[in-house]
């Protein structure tokens, strides 16, 4: 059982220059939240409470403000910083003291998922005692990609990034399982060309034992990489269309935890102080009326 989540939220952010200059991606708003409310609600999701989350150098005191160590959440929040983006498998030395002896979620920073299905996804694999899980969706250019190909049985039979030729078209979304070997294994990785540590490198160590598998996000759930500029606006219309269709929110950090039974209307009252008058508080309000 996967109790621990890690979310990757430094980089360099290149591709969103200049926006991403002076402030970090994952604190950019995707339409009326910060970014990394997306992906930490959905390891919430999952059900998971404890988090550590990897920040740059020097950036701690803007995510702290946001999501503080002690919160309205009900959440263990940690906080680390990368000296440089060095790749994301990184994470789990980071993080190896916040892994201990147990299994770990990964989530980047700037990924967007949502779908009816997907809370009953999450549930269903965050059980994984052993191996690796990645979450796959279809996607229209795979070759922008990391690209896996599976079995029947969802077992991963090939792996590569951004390929020339595929004839799967499944991308491997920003949101990995991992047993606790995982530790290990990153320690064996040697830099890539591009000098970094890659995770389709850790993955495939993962797969040469056999002990990768696969779940599919499909066509009844949306994944985004909210780290590039169009994705990143085609992810904030979907939630603005979302929102102000339904009235309801996507990503409410404070809902989802509510739904959990991991705080009660006094959290719920703090968190409307702490955001002050806005819509984000009225929705709030709303939910314990
Ligand atoms: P990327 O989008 O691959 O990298 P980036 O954020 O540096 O952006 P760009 O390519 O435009 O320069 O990273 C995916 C996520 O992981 C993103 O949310 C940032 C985070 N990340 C880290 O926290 N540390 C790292 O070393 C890397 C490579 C990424």
């Amino acid at each position: 059982m996967i109790k621990k989540g890690i979310i990757l939220a430094g980089g360099m952010g290149t591709r969103m220059s200049p926006l991403t200059i002076a402030v970090n991606k994952q604190l950019l708003p995707l339409y009326d939240k910060p970014l990394i409310y997306y992906p930490l609600s959905v390891l919430m999701l999952a059900g998971i409470k404890k988090f550590l989350i990897i920040v740059n150098k020097g950036q701690l005191n803007q995510f702290r403000k946001i999501l503080p160590e002690k919160n309205n959440l009900g959440l263990s929040i940690e906080y680390k910083e990368q000296q440089k983006p060095g790749g994301l498998p990184q994470a789990f030395t980071i993080g190896e003291k916040f892994i201990g002896k147990d299994s770990v979620s990964l989530i980047l920073g700037d990924n967007f998922f949502y779908g009816q299905s997907l809370t009953k996804i999450l549930k269903k694999n965050v059980h994984l005692s052993s191996g690796a899980k990645i979450f796959v969706h279809p996607v229209k250019n795979p070759n922008l990609y990391g690209v896996a190909t599976l079995n029947q049985k969802k077992k991963v039979i090939k792996l590569v990034e951004k390929p020339k030729k595929t004839r799967s078209n499944y991308a491997v979304t920003g949101l990995y399982f991992f047993d606790n070997k995982v530790v290990e294994l990153t320690k064996k990785l040697k830099p890539s060309k591009r000098g970094e540590l890659e995770i389709i490198d850790l993955l495939n160590l993962y797969k040469r034992k056999n002990r990768l598998k696969a779940e599919f996000i499909g066509r009844g759930g949306s994944w985004l990489d909210a780290g590039n500029i169009s994705d990143f606006y085609n992810a904030s219309n979907f939630i603005s269309a979302i929102e102000n269709r339904q009235g309801l929110k996507v990503a409410c950090l404070e809902e989802i935890a509510l739904n959990n039974n991991w705080i009660n209307k006094n959290q719920i009252n703090q968190a409307i102080n702490f955001y002050g008058k806005c819509d984000y508080s009225k929705y709030l309000k709303s939910l314990i009326a």
